[in-house]
């Protein structure tokens, strides 16, 4: 059986790298929805649909375990999908998400004040604050949706983006944060450029997440020793057009072959 890893469309592939580095003989299936990409302006019960199909999707493929590196579709789907739709359908199969996993990272490295930049979804739903709550109820925790940086990464807009930053991030300064939360799965990408020229740090899920899912299989070998260790991957999306072609090779660092699948 495999790994899956599920992403509204192509930044997902930042964390399925970063995976593959750390965890190089597993075997990945990766699937990006990019026929309803972007998730982040959606409807709850919409992006809970397209996230469900997706898993289920990942499920009928052989998979064992899936995470969701969609933040949107972390906040929006993770726990009804846990906590209904696998004890019902799949009570073997594992999902995980990565929300909880990169606030506990954040609190472990200490910091009192984070911002945290996202989707309008992932804002609006408050998921890290209510999270982070149940946690660690002392660190405060400022929020900006920034709408713009999705659309400027997948169709080569970074002549533009550190004005758009600028105006996103004036808040947060203003808050004084010490870290900032990277909450979706393409501003991995930018983590660099935002380090460089801001005075806090930055908290990016493709440096958390493959930790994290090492860690889980660790203590769970009733799930590690069922997963193929052949070093194989496969990327498939829902839509593909030449412009995602480009997009996962930038975002991939290499060239990857994605095959388009009617999941149904
Ligand atoms: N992948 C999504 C996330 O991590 C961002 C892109 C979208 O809006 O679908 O939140």
């Amino acid at each position: 059986m495999k790994l899956g890893v599920f992403d509204s469309g192509l930044g997902g592939l930042l964390i399925t790298k970063a995976i593959q580095e750390a965890l190089p003989d597993l075997d990945i299936l990766y699937l990006g929805d990019t026929l309803h990409l972007p998730y982040g302006n959606r409807s709850e019960e919409a992006i809970y649909a397209y996230t469900l199909r997706c898993i289920d999707y990942l499920f009928q493929q052989d998979c064992k375990l899936v995470v969701i590196a969609c933040n949107t579709a972390s906040a929006s789907a993770l726990r009804k999908i846990q906590q209904g739709y696998l004890i019902k359908h799949y009570p073997d199969r594992r999902v995980l998400g990565v929300v909880v996993p990169t606030i506990e990272a954040a609190i472990d490295a200490g910091f009192e004040r984070l911002g945290l930049i996202g989707t309008n979804y992932t804002i609006n739903s408050n998921v890290y604050e209510y999270e982070l709550q149940k946690i660690n109820s002392a660190v405060k925790i400022f929020q900006v949706s920034t709408p713009l940086l999705v659309p400027l990464i997948e169709y080569d807009g970074f002549a533009y983006i550190d004005s758009v930053l600028e105006r996103y991030l004036e808040p947060l300064c203003d808050h004084n944060i010490q870290s900032l939360i990277l909450s979706c799965t393409h501003y991995s990408c930018l983590k660099e450029r935002i380090a460089k020229r801001y005075n806090f740090s930055v908290i990016s899920q493709d440096e958390i997440i493959p930790a994290k899912l090492s860690n889980y299989l660790e203590r769970h070998p009733e799930i590690s020793e069922r997963l193929d260790r052949n070093a194989q991957a496969r990327y498939m999306v829902t839509d593909l057009t030449h412009n995602y072609i480009q997009a996962a090779h930038a975002l991939y660092g290499a060239s990857i072959a994605l095959e388009k699948v009617d999941i149904g």
